[in-house]
Parts: C-alpha cells; structure tokens; sequence
C-alpha cells in the first residue's frame, strides 16, 4: 500500500478559511477507500494543537535560523481514523485566528519561515524521522506546503530519500511571494534560487516552488488544469505549467456526502432528500425567519455563502441588484473577508430590508442552512478552481447560477430548452462576465420559478448528482503508485 503524506494548512473541521480545508479533511478517508495509506501533516495552530491526543514526540526539527524551537508530534484528532503529524512550533503557529494573517487581515510577516518549516518537516518525515512510518509519497496543498517539494527534491539529490511528491494547486491566484532576501532563511541549497526553481521575477515563490520540484502536479477540475496553461489564468505560471503539461492533471474534487447531505443534516431544520423534498420548505421557512425576511413560500430565495474577494464576482450580484430587487426576489449573504464589500451588501440590506440581509463572518452551521433553505445559490465567481459551494448547493436543492469558468462549468448544467426536455439541467450558467450576462441568468432562474413544476424537474435533476470523493481518490492513487514505481 502506498504510503502517502497530505501536507496542508487547513483541516475541516479544525481550522478552515474555504475550500481547502474541506478537501484535506475529506481525502484521507477517501484514500484510504482506495487503498492507500494516507496520514497527515498540519502546523500545530492553536485549533489543531488543542484537538490533539494520544501524542508522542517524534523529533525535534532543526530551525535553518537561529532562534526557537520545533518538533513533530505524532496522535490523533477527533474525526481521523489516521495517525496525524503536527508540526509544534509555539513561537510560529500559536497565534490566535487566521492562520495567515493577523486580526486587521495583514500576512504575517515571518510567514515564509512559518511555511518553509512545514515543507521541511514534511521532507524530514520523508527521510524517515519516525522510524515506525516512513512516506513514499508527499502530498502538498497549495502554496503554504509548496516547500515540501522543494525539501523533498533536496534530500533525494543527497540521497536522504526515495520519496516523490504531489503538488495540488487549489487556487494559482495566492501564491506565497517574498522577498529574495528570504531564501536564505529556507533551509534549501543556494541552486534551488534560479528560474528553474523557485525564483520569480525577482522573488521567491512558494508556489513555483511545487509547480517546478513536485513529480506530478494536480489541479481541482479539468477545465482549471487548461485555463492555468493560458495567459489569462496563468498568473504568470502559465508558461511553466505549459512545460509541465505532461505531468499535470485535472482532477475534480468530491463532496463529503456525510456533512453535506440534507437527509441527515442536523444543523437544518428539517431533513429531506431527492426522493421527498417536502422538507425544504421548512427549511426556507426558517432560513427567512433568521433572517428576518418575510415568510413567504412563493419568492425565490438566493443564498451566498462566500469569501468576500475579488475572485467570486460578487460585484456582478450588487451590479445587477436592481433586476434581482425588481422580480421581487430575496437574497441572504453569510460572507467574511474585504470590508468594502461587505459594507456594500450591508448597505443594500438597509435598503431593501424585506428583500436582503448579511451576515458578516465564518458560520459553519448558517452556511447549510442557507444552502438548506435557499432556492438558488449564487456562485457568478470570476476564476474558480473547482468551486464546493455550488456542489453543496445541488445536493440540498439550491439551483447554482455560476459563470462558466474553471469547476463551475465542469460540475453545472444550464437550463436550456433541450437539457431541460432531457432533463439534465442542473442550475444556470452564464458565458461572459459581465453584469448583462449574469442578469439574463438571473431572468432564466425566475423565468423557471414561475412554472413551479419545472422547477421541481431541476430541482431532482440537481438533487440527484452525486460528487462522492472514490474517483478523485482513485485517480490520486493511480499516480501516487505510477511515482512510486519510477
Ligand atoms: P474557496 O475555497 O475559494 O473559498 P470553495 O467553494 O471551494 O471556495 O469553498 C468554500 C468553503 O467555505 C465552503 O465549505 C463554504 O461553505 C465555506 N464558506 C465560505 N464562506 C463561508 C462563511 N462566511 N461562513 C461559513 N462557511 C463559509
Ligand atoms: C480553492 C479554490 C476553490 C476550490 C478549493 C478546494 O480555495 O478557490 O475553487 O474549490 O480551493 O480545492
């Protein structure tokens, strides 16, 4: 059985700012399903340091800098059914919050020792540290475990190891730049500083640094992996993804059915399912209530659960805001990240108090109610690697409107004349982003609202997909073991 190390930042349900922690709390089960031999590798953040039990010490991990200490535990966390390393580093992760930034939203500013440690310590795991488990394969997510790549090509040229790695690029957009000064403070040899490393532009990149040292390279929906090779999409990687063409793969991320699913949810005030959706209008009944919007079956309900940033196109919905307003519609906002936008939607609740309402911050629990209670979710994001919340939408009735673009195009259907008469539509889909092509979306999503039983047709159809996590965890295995055979 392969051996397979997950190194990431985030852990569902421990400690999440989106999407990632949801896919690294969900894979080492669906690994394991697959027959692999998965186990963890996550900072010892407050959130992830408290849940731990069952510890022991493995070894102390030798800083590249002077000052402070670090050292990998190894137990359990609530909810795992694999063994967890954690990286202890008091003086770096033990600090309130964000796991990237502090209360007024700035990244840290030792944030490249703080991840380059977790790299390191991944490639020490690699080296064999805890002499009971070794990993063939290192697994890393994103910028924040970008390094484990790197520190793993390190120790192979001096032949520490025999480990390959995996590099999942969850979001191209963050990518982990810092000023070249820093190198120094990576543990890596002085080669690893050149365009055909880690460099760029002038700078270090933590996410270059898994795109050019990973053995293969994994990105979280086909259509993402073709956009990240172009100009437009590439953050100015595209060219080095190009050259990587033959490693890279597309690989559409799953759902966890077993928190997403509204037949057994018991944050939702009623359960249902695609069989007998009767369920759900109490669940729209009470997602109005708490919102303090009229209890009124016969409205369309449009839910938002987001990050507040640029990438999800939320200037589209206030741009379009009128058209929504005007067809008599509602629409609910659980969101956290940039002010402005939040003040922006904060406002058109003040304006339109009987039709719009906000709630700022992360809440678990109000965001499946809202997938629960809504009739649409909007999801008319700009670029969107693979996008959960328009899965998690299907799976409880919430038709997604999305913009066609990275896994929002892979995972919905529009409802055209003819997918309709299939009955293969699934939600809405605009081409352009712009606030026309989106208010046409808009139009469809109502025009379908007032024939009630067509929309209960869609409804089913969206009900009815099934996003489990066995064939993205297939597809992991088969190239984990293609590595570990070369
Ligand atoms: P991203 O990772 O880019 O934010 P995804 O759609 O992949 O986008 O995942 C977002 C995840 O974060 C989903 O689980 C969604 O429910 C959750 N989420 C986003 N914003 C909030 C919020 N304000 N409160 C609770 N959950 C949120
Ligand atoms: C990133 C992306 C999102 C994706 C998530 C999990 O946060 O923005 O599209 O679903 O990672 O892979």
């Amino acid at each position: 059985m392969t051996r397979v190390l997950q190194v990431s930042a985030e852990l569902f349900p421990l400690l999440k700012t989106g999407g990632l922690a949801d896919v690294a709390g969900a894979l080492p089960a669906a690994l394991m399903a697959a027959g692999a031999e998965p186990r963890l590798l996550v900072p010892g953040f407050p959130a992830i340091r408290d849940a731990l039990n069952h510890e022991c010490a493995v070894a102390p991990v030798a800083l590249p800098w002077s000052e402070g200490r670090a050292a990998l535990l190894r137990g359990r966390l609530p909810g795992f059914d694999v063994p967890v390393y954690v990286l202890d580093a008091p003086g770096l992760f033990d600090r309130p919050g964000n796991p990237y930034a502090d209360a007024a939203g700035v990244a840290y500013a030792d944030n490249h020792r703080r991840f380059a440690l977790l790299g390191l310590a991944a490639a020490r795991l690699a080296e064999g540290v805890d002499p009971s488990w070794r990993p063939d394969i290192v697994h890393a997510h994103d910028w924040h475990a970008g390094l484990a790549c790197a520190h793993v090509n390190a120790s192979r040229s001096r032949r520490r190891t025999e480990a390959r790695s995996v590099f999942t690029v969850h979001n191209l957009a963050y990518q982990g730049l810092f000023a070249a000064d820093k190198f120094s403070e990576l543990g890596l040899p002085p080669t690893h500083y050149a365009v055909e490393g880690l460099e760029f532009y002038g700078q270090v990149s933590f996410m270059k640094a898994g795109l050019q040292f990973a053995d293969a390279i994994t990105t979280v929906s086909p259509t993402y992996a073709k956009e990240i090779q172009t100009a437009e999409q590439g953050c100015g990687l595209d060219g080095l993804l190009r050259h990587r063409a033959g490693v890279l793969h597309g690989i559409l991320n799953g759902v966890d059915y077993g928190i997403w699913s509204p037949e057994n949810d018991h944050a939702i005030a009623a359960r249902f399912h695609v069989g007998d959706a009767s369920g759900k209008a109490a669940c729209k009944a009470a997602l109005q209530r708490e919102f303090g919007l009229p209890v009124t079956p016969d409205v369309p309900v449009f839910g938002i659960v987001s990050r507040l940033t640029e990438q999800k196109g939320l200037p589209l919905v206030l741009e379009a805001l009128n058209d929504l307003i005007d067809a008599g519609g509602q629409l609910v906002i659980l969101g956290s990240g940039d002010a402005r936008l939040d003040a922006a939607f904060g406002d058109a609740a003040a304006r339109h108090p009987a039709q719009i309402a906000r709630r700022t911050g992360m809440d678990e629990g109000l965001a499946h109610r809202i997938y629960a209670g809504s009739d649409v979710v909007l999801v008319p994001s700009r670029f969107e690697p693979c996008g959960l919340t328009q899965l998690y939408g299907l799976s409880y009735g919430a038709l997604p409107l999305v913009h066609r673009v990275g896994g929002l195009g892979d995972t919905v259907v529009d409802t055209t004349l003819e997918d309709l008469a299939a009955g293969t539509a699934t939600g809405f889909v605009f081409n352009a982003f712009t606030a026309d092509a989106y208010r046409r979306a808009l139009r469809r999503a109502f025009a379908l609202w007032s024939r009630p039983e067509y929309w209960a047709r869609v409804r089913k159809a969206a009900m009815g997909q099934r996003f489990g996590w066995d064939e993205a965890a297939q597809r992991y295995v088969e190239i984990y073991r293609s590595l570990s055979q070369s």
